[in-house]
């Protein structure tokens, strides 16, 4: 697979995202570890996920746990492979999902995610969400703290807008590698992070990047017709829409099943032409 990167990192240039295996509706652990085995297959060296991707309260991790036996048990080579780990979310177990981006709460999630992960560093540590009751510099300062101790070895934030990009970037001193926002053909609100983002030779790792796990198997319109043009899934043109996008860009397409994961990495090889593009919304 083509790659991109993240920090001094080269990753595949679509990733997994993990979340789909972890929350409500999620498969039995066999077809997970199936789904992230035929990710590695198809050469997927980016894997995102955090702390908060699970349903009760006493199975905090439970996808970062999930994702470090997966590689644990891959026959090949899984040490190209980066886990990229966020922390400053949390589910109480109600169904919903609360924040937390005290810099004491993030600095002992860091701890537990790498206990988890089995790492004496974490690979890529997102801050996964501005908490409004915290100032974001103290939250971004823990996360600078961490980079600082080596417990991470880069550091990315999430939902952020292009103010708490510059300002991340300000506080971190140069060595903010990612930006993880919303964005998908139903969701373009996050252009201007990813404009940014282009502008600043930093990753952009698109969330929900096919609409999200309920929205993602409706995919129709535009993106159908060219789709039926190549004989290809609308989401694998979705994919494919996003890296034509920018260079930046690093889509992490949520799966909880072999074939989906499987048939997104293949948008690697789908080279949209500028009629195409000019086609997509
Ligand atoms: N930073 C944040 O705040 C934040 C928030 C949400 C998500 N995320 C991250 O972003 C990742 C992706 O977002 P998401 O999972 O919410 O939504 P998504 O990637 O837009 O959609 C995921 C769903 O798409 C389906 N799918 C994937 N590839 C497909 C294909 N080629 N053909 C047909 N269906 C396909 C999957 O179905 P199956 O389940 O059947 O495989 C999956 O349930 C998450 O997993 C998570 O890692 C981050």
């Amino acid at each position: 697979m083509q790659s991109r990167r993240i920090g001094d990192v080269q990753v595949s240039a679509i990733g997994l995202g993990g979340m789909p295996m972890s929350i409500e509706g999620r498969p039995d652990e066999d077809r997970s570890i199936r789904t992230i085995h035929a990710a590695l297959d198809a050469g997927v060296t980016l894997i995102d996920t955090a702390d908060a991707y699970h349903i009760g309260a006493d199975e905090v991790g439970h996808n970062e746990s999930l994702i470090a036996r997966a590689l644990a048990s891959y026959g090949g080579d899984t040490s190209g492979v980066l886990v990229a780990t966020k922390g400053g979310h949390l589910r109480p177990g109600d169904g919903s999902w609360t924040i937390d981006g005290s810099p004491d709460h993030l600095r002992q999630a860091c701890e537990a995610s790498l206990k988890r992960l089995g790492v004496d560093a974490i690979g890529l540590y997102q801050h996964h969400r501005p908490d409004p009751r915290v100032p974001y510099a103290d939250s971004i300062g823990a996360i600078r703290d961490l980079l600082d101790a080596g417990k991470i070895r880069m550091a990315g934030i999430s939902n952020a807008n292009p103010e708490q990009i510059r300002q991340a970037q300000e506080i971190l001193g140069g060595r903010l590698v990612s930006v993880q926002n919303q964005f998908s053909p139903a969701f373009r609100s996050s252009e201007p992070e990813l404009e940014l983002c282009t502008e600043l030779g930093i990753a952009f790792l698109p969330w929900s990047p096919l609409g999200g796990i309920r929205a993602a198997g409706e995919l129709g319109g535009a993106f159908a017709h060219v789709a039926e043009r190549y004989g290809v899934s609308p989401q694998r043109v979705c994919l494919a829409w996003h890296l034509a996008k920018s260079p930046v860009s690093i889509p992490i397409p949520g799966a909880s099943r072999p074939e989906t994961i499987t048939d997104s990495t293949a948008a690697d090889t789908l080279h949209l032409t500028a009629d195409d593009l000019a086609e997509l919304p």
